[in-house]
């Protein structure tokens, strides 16, 4: 069966025309003329210009021939020309609803908007027999849109043409060249967030709508509407998944309505003075504060809708404007195109730097020993559309480590940055420790990174990059208890110092971090004295993106030194004037259980 689908181009209509040609139909795009539709590149599709506002001859010839048109386009932007609105949402819906009937085509699948139906609380979510909401009128697309999905029911009605109407909520998806929902994706990864309207809405996936117009199509009734909707989530829950995801934080609470309100206000006033289309206004700001649900109930079950978890949309979304070069994070230019290798970046702090210079268009290599974890973490990485190469070996056997070296040559090429993360902790004192464990931390801590640092020396010469070592704020000083992984993250700034030495002239960057306590995966483990692996027994006080941003802007400086804590640089500047005036400190510290022990160690 042949198809003419119009919007090919966004975000709907690209998921929809895959979705069409991987069900058999043969689909012609109608494009408006000098459009670039890079979203349709590569597919086998017959392509005609034309544009929506042309009523008769042309869009006459672009349906003819065809079985079934989905009429998709439509001005979404709020900030389109009103009048312009109009005319394409619904004067081209009319031109091309007219076109099927001069051109006899079989069956029409009008894209009409979830935005034409009252919505409803997450209880009793809002669905095809609601009206339209006041609180849209006098908004040209929610209107326009209205009108439209009015005037293909009267077409059904009056018995001019078989029309079935399905209405989205706000899509997120592959292909989203604009962006279009996108672009909520990317304000949030871009400019952060810490505070949000207490509002919220529906969240769709593209290929969920698209499989449910085609589904419309092929089964649904002629005049039927079918909401074809997603999970509803209030914005905070929203952007707290899209932060879980790529490692940025969501926000922390909710605005009242009143700040909301007195923001838009405010960024309309900002605007009318200079002149500048805002971001925000007066009307987003009303609009944001609604919680719009909406339930696909009716399209799931009379059609067969599918229903993708939010956090695939997410992924996706992020993986799209990666794609389109959507999307720049700070400090992204200096790592685009980048080859960095991150030793233990199955979790924590290494898999958040992965992830973070991943999504600024770095190349990754990511290694660890666990073979199932590092699978998981590459796969979660692929997902978000970075380009990466993972390889299972010890950092403290030098084979391994060029192993490493050696994937990430053949993957990519070259290597511009290793991050030495891979380590290990211990608790207990030297008197009891086992041999085992004295070895086996300094094998992880000191021995991987040389053996990791070697392997890649050539190339990291040879592209003037950067070699950084994960320290410890126990790299700055001695601390009880832990007398083993302070020696070898101590070791580290003696390496670091002498290496930046020998390699300054040549262009390379050497640099330290002394991350302070971090929060931990589950999973961590770190060694007793007898050699037990157990849980570590502190609270965490910062997240492992916080760290991976700090290391990632340090690497973005090309800096030499990170101390992370206000506590670790105090540390570091008493212990340099008065080291047995600290070590006091710390024993009364660790005696009076003082809580800036537990910070320091
Ligand atoms: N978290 C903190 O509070 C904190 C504070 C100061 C400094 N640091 C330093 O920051 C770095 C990362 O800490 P983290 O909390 O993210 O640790 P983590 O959660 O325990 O992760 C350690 C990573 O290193 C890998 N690894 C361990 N030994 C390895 C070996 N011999 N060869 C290859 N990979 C190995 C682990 O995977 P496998 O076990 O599968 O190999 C894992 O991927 C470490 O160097 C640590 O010393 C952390």
């Amino acid at each position: 069966m042949k198809v003419l689908v119009t919007g090919a181009d966004g975000l709907l209509g690209s998921n929809l025309v895959r979705r069409l040609l991987e069900t058999g139909y043969a689909v012609r795009v109608l494009i408006y003329p000098g459009s670039p539709s890079h979203s349709l590149d590569g597919l086998e599709i017959e392509r005609v210009e034309g544009d929506l506002c042309d009523a008769g001859e042309s869009l006459v010839n672009a349906v003819q021939g065809c079985d079934g048109v989905f009429h998709v386009a439509a001005i979404t932007d709020l900030w389109a020309d009103p009048a312009l609105t109009w005319k394409v949402n619904l004067e081209g819906t009319r031109n091309v609803l007219d076109a099927c009937v001069a051109a006899g085509i079989r069956r029409v699948l009008f894209v009409g908007s979830a935005s034409s139906f009252e919505p409803g609380t997450k209880e009793k979510p809002g669905d095809e027999t609601g009206g339209f909401p006041a609180i849209y009128r006098g908004m040209a697309y929610m209107e326009s849109k209205f009108q439209a999905m009015e005037l293909a029911r009267a077409y059904a009605r009056d018995g001019k043409l078989d029309v079935v109407i399905v209405a989205p909520t706000f899509l997120l998806g592959p292909y989203d060249t604009r962006p279009s929902g996108g672009e909520l994706v990317r304000r949030f990864l871009e400019k952060g967030m810490r505070a949000t309207s207490p509002g919220g809405r529906n969240f769709a996936y593209a290929p969920d709508v698209a499989e449910g117009a085609r589904l419309a199509f092929e089964k649904g009734r002629t005049g039927d509407v079918y909401l074809l909707a997603g999970e509803n989530l209030s914005y905070q829950d929203f952007f707290g998944r899209v932060g879980q995801l790529t490692g940025r934080p969501g926000p922390k609470r909710a605005l009242s309505p009143t700040a909301i309100l007195a923001v838009g206000a405010l960024a309309s006033f900002i605007g009318k003075l200079t002149g500048r289309r805002p971001m925000f206004n007066q009307i987003i700001a009303r609009i944001s504060l609604r919680k719009t649900y909406y339930t696909a109930a009716k399209a799931v079950q009379e059609l067969g809708m599918p229903q993708t978890p939010v956090e695939t949309a997410i992924r996706e979304s992020v993986r799209s404007l990666l794609a389109y070069n959507h999307l720049t994070l700070p400090f992204a230019e200096p790592f685009r195109g980048k080859v960095a290798l991150i030793t233990g970046a199955s979790r924590g702090v290494g898999f958040a730097t992965a992830r973070a210079l991943a999504l600024r268009g770095a190349k990754v290599v990511i290694t660890a020993r666990s073979a199932q974890r590092l699978a998981a973490s590459r796969a979660v990485l692929e997902q978000l559309g970075a380009d990466v190469e993972s390889v299972v070996g010890d950092v403290s056997l030098y084979a391994d480590a060029e192993r490493m070296a050696t994937a990430a040559r053949t993957r990519f090429g070259r290597i511009d940055i290793v991050v030495n993360n891979a380590g290990v902790s211990m608790r207990g004192r030297f008197t009891e420790l086992s041999p085992e464990v004295c070895r086996d931390v300094c094998a992880t801590n000191l021995l991987g990174c040389i053996n990791v640092s070697k392997a890649a020396i050539e190339e990291i010469v040879h592209a003037k990059g950067q070699l950084i070592f994960i320290s410890s704020i126990a790299g700055l000083f001695g601390l009880p208890g832990a007398s083993i992984y302070c020696a070898t993250k101590k070791a580290l700034t003696g390496l670091s110092e002498s290496l930046r030495l020998e390699l300054t002239p040549q262009g390379v960057h050497v640099g330290v971090v002394h991350l302070g306590f971090t929060e931990h995966d589950p999973e961590k483990r770190i060694l007793a004295a007898d050699g037990r692996l157990t849980a570590p027994d502190r609270p965490a006080h910062h997240t492992q993106a916080h760290a991976a941003d700090l290391i990632v802007t340090m690497l973005a400086r090309r800096k030499r030194l990170l101390i992370m804590t206000f506590a670790g640089k105090m540390g570091a500047c008493v212990h340099r004037l008065a080291p047995s005036f600290l070590e006091g400190l710390i024993l009364k510290a660790q005696a009076g259980q003082w809580g800036v022990f537990k910070r320091f160690s």
